[in-house]
């Protein structure tokens, strides 16, 4: 009984060995003993960030991180950095429809904007990747985008003087994976945080009582841009969802974040999310983007798009275009599995002249300047 008992444990034990050794992706854990961490200030009414527990953010990874997030050394010809396509100055988007790679070649793709990244579960506008780690390697070996390879990016980085220390500082010591890449690009990224708009500056003061939970915004249009936005006319709540992604304004969580908004009648050679499940009520469905830092209001009731072209092929160039898509009210053939809260596709919605810039000017209130302009995300070889 008690060999036979013994031997079923040895048993279990030698197989759960193999499987450990066979699996592919196992997590190498770094030393991150000796490091600083990261005081990752999470945001009034936001949940706690997801950071994975074998890549804590700290003070010297997220450093290294911002130096390679803005190095060119990672691309083919070194030309290119993340930063080419992920400008501060616009949200950390690009002003291309598609962006351009190394060899001139098109993105197949519109630039997504980068912050609040630590919130999210899924990456890429289908989700195909669920880890900012395994996100930042992606771009290095692309073709279309930085097109090089890692033992020639990772000979360089060891090459340059400042880069072995740095990565001894996050990482204990002085060897360059490309592993260690994504982890420090990883930290530097769940830094960029962006919460500190007009909208969430009246979130927070309406919080703590010190003004009315009902029309709290100091403009009129704003107010009457957020009540459209939050009813079944202007409906856009139902995607860009606010109060359960604590006033994120994008898709977290997994239930809400891919949905199809109708943008195009036929998906034939994109079919976004069905590319990674396969699954036909998947196509056209795609990551609903963030509304933050989408817009600028100048208060006097215009308004202009900042991280313009919109969607994920960049197909809306203004904000006048991205208003009219949802006046239009969004597709509704029979092949593009239109999202049931897209209510009015292919009726339309009819806004008035007023409601039009009500919803521009809420937009406009979900803008963060100071994001925009913070050092601490800047080109770290610039200032
Ligand atoms: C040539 C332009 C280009 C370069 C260079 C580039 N990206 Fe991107 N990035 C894109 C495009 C296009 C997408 C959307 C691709 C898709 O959905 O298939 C994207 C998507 C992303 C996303 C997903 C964001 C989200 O909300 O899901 C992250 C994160 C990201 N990039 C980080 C990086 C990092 C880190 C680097 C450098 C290692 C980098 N990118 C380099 C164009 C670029
Ligand atoms: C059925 C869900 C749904 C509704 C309702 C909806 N959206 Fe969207 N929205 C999406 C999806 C999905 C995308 C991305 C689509 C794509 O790229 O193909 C998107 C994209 C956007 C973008 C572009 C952001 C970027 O980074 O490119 C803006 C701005 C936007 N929506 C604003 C609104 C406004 C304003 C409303 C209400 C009038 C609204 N949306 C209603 C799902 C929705």
């Amino acid at each position: 009984m008690k060999r036979e008992k013994g031997l079923t444990i040895l048993l279990i034990l030698g197989a759960v060995l193999a499987l450990t050794k066979c699996q592919p992706d196992q997590k190498i854990v770094e030393d991150q003993s000796n490091t600083t961490p990261y005081n990752l200030v999470v945001p009034n009414g936001f949940p706690q960030p997801m950071i994975p527990a074998d890549n804590l953010t700290t003070v010297e990874g997220v450093k290294l991180g911002r130096f390679l997030f803005y190095e060119k050394k990672l691309s083919g010809d070194q030309t290119q950095s993340c930063g080419s396509c992920h400008m501060q100055e616009v949200s950390f988007g690009d002003i291309k429809a598609k962006s351009i790679g190394i060899a001139g070649l098109e993105t197949d793709r519109h630039a997504m904007v980068l912050f609040n990244l630590a919130w999210q579960e899924f990456f890429f506008w289908d989700g195909r990747t669920k880890t900012l780690e395994e996100q930042a390697l992606e771009p290095v070996t692309n073709p279309i985008e930085m097109n090089a390879d890692w033992p020639t990016v990772l000979a360089r980085l060891e090459a340059t003087p400042m880069y072995p220390p740095l990565f001894e500082a996050a990482f204990g010591d002085k060897n360059i994976t490309k592993e260690r890449v994504g982890k420090a690009i990883a930290q530097f990224e769940r830094t960029i945080v962006s919460a500190n708009s007009e909208y969430d500056r009246v979130k927070r003061e309406t919080a703590s009582g010190g003004l009315p939970s009902t029309n709290p915004f100091s403009d009129p249009l704003v107010e009457e841009g957020y009540q459209l936005f939050r009813s079944e006319d202007g409906d856009c709540f139902h995607c860009h969802g606010e109060v359960e992604t604590s006033y994120l304004l994008g898709a977290f969580g997994k239930d809400a974040t891919f949905r199809n908004n109708g943008l195009k009648a036929d998906w034939v050679d994109e079919k976004g999310r069905f590319e990674v499940t396969g699954a036909p009520e998947d196509i056209g469905k795609m990551k609903v983007p963030t509304l933050r830092n989408t817009v600028i209001s100048f208060g006097d009731g215009s308004s202009v798009a900042l991280s313009a072209p919109f969607m994920h092929d960049g197909s809306i160039p203004t904000l006048d275009s991205l208003i009219e898509f949802y006046n239009f009210g969004g597709h509704k053939t029979a092949t593009s599995n239109t999202d049931p809260n897209m209510k009015a596709a292919g009726i339309g919605r009819n806004w008035s002249p007023r409601e039009k810039a009500a919803l521009k000017a809420f937009l406009g209130s979900l803008t963060d300047f100071t994001f925009l302009e913070d050092t601490n995300f800047s080109d770290p070889f610039l200032n």
